[in-house]
């Protein structure tokens, strides 16, 4: 297959192009960076700076996952601006550039996160639920998602991941915690009754290619593990791994202070299940946080992207 990701440079993006890269597929991926594609997702994958560079050439399926962090920095006016960009604006520009080739792939899988739902507090939530609550990641999301379901109307099969905490060895939400747990001054944020809907790193890729492979895979996928857990009961499992306490904890008021609205993510939660992937028969790897969690500190190295 012939695959393009936007966001290919990306913590997910890097893992699917090895995995993909060891299937045989061919891989394109739309970057700010091109000429860095090959050295961040491995040699054969190509790095395109614009779409036009893939005109005239088949293409089976796309993978939008581009996107600023959101969780990086406070959501000022201009930080909001550019998530909203960087998401939904860029999944237009590619919806926009589809509609105009001749020959389309046949599956657009665009990223999404459980905060779509907002804060749902103790509510499970399943795919066919509403959202619980209305906030700007929740606005985000479902901007996001109206925007890759556009390719419907081209004909094209839409599946949307609403990605949980993605925990892997290298990036993402790990890296933020590990330097303080690994100085003991890991704790929890807030009351720490908040739900994380978290996912290891090789089921997040392995539920992508599940949808790929699948053809009549469409609409909205919860992408975590079927047992999420609450804020004090992960940061815990992490001391435990760590074999440092994790006690403390991080006011909810200094939070709202430091942050503004974006506390809203630490201190609220979702309490998730991938309802669909389950019924479909996906079978998750790692469905407890402590054992994803030490076989990520494990000594084993990170693969490389050859
Ligand atoms: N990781 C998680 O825990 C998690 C959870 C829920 C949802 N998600 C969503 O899933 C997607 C992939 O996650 P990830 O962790 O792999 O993301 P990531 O590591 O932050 O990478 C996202 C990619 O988006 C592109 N990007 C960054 N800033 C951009 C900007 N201003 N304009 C255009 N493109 C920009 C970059 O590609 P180039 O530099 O090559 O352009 C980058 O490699 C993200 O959109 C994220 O919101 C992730």
């Amino acid at each position: 297959m012939h695959i393009l990701l936007t966001g290919g440079t990306g913590l997910i993006g890097r893992a699917l192009c090895r995995h993909w890269q060891a299937g045989g597929h061919r891989l394109s991926v739309w970057s700010r960076s091109p000429q860095q594609v090959a050295t961040l997702c491995g040699p054969q994958v190509r790095g395109i700076g614009e779409l036009h560079e893939l005109d005239g050439e088949p293409l089976d399926a796309v993978v939008n996952l581009a996107g600023a962090p959101i969780a990086d920095r406070p959501w000022t006016r201009a930080r909001r601006e550019l998530l909203w960009d960087s998401r939904v604006r860029l999944t237009e520009r590619l919806i926009h550039w589809l509609a105009r080739r001749e020959q389309r792939p046949s599956l657009l899988l665009s990223g999404s996160a459980v905060g779509w739902y907002g804060n749902g507090g103790d509510r499970e939530l399943t795919e066919d639920c509403p959202p619980a609550a209305e906030d700007f990641a929740s606005r985000l999301c479902g901007a996001w998602e109206d925007a890759a379901r556009q390719a419907e109307a081209l004909g094209m099969r839409v599946a949307l991941l609403r990605t949980g905490l993605v925990l892997a060895r290298d990036g993402g939400l790990l890296s933020r915690l590990l330097p303080l747990f690994r100085l003991g001054l890991g704790g929890r944020q807030g009351s720490g009754r908040q739900w994380m809907p978290w996912i290891h790193l090789d089921d997040q890729v392995a539920l992508i290619d599940h949808l790929l492979q699948r053809p009549q895979a469409s609409g909205p996928y919860n992408a975590c593990a079927p047992e999420p857990v609450r804020n004090a009961e992960f940061v815990r499992a992490l001391g435990r791994c760590l074999h440092r306490p994790a006690f403390l904890a991080v006011p909810a008021v200094a939070l709202r202070l430091g942050l503004g609205e974006l506390s809203g993510l630490l201190l609220g939660g979702q309490r998730a299940l991938p309802a669909r992937l389950l019924a479909d028969g996906f079978d998750f790897r790692f469905s407890d946080p402590e054992a994803a969690l030490a076989d990520l500190l494990s000594a084993r190295p990170a693969p490389a992207n050859s």
